[in-house]
């Protein structure tokens, strides 16, 4: 699957995402900006927030209770569409996925 990472200044940029990879693996394997991933991926940083496009909020599994704790501490503000990148874990039917990256992560 292919999914698109929308940065503050609006240019938009799609990474390919191998077969079990979380989002925030994915942009952190292309390099891409904004995705900080400090705990590398389990839940303890906050640094891999990302909004989720409106269109797909629904169609994301329901976050864990580790996860809605710990955005409560993200940097940025906390959105009713905040997710954490590395707790979102890309499947064939998620291709397509459009996230934005707020404004900081530290
Ligand atoms: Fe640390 Fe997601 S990478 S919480």
């Amino acid at each position: 699957p292919t999914i698109s990472f929308i940065h503050r200044d609006g240019n938009s940029e799609r990474v390919e995402v191998s077969d079990g990879e979380s989002a925030m693996q994915a942009a952190t394997r292309h390099g891409l900006d904004g995705i900080l991933a400090e705990c590398g991926g389990n839940a303890m940083c906050a640094t891999c927030h990302v909004y989720v496009d409106d269109a797909w909020v629904a169609r994301l599994p329901a976050m864990a209770e580790d996860e809605d704790a710990l955005l409560e501490g993200a940097a940025a503000e906390r959105l009713p569409n905040s997710r954490l990148s590395c707790q979102i874990k890309i499947t064939p039917e998620l291709d397509g996925l459009v996230l934005r990256l707020p404004e900081r992560q530290v």
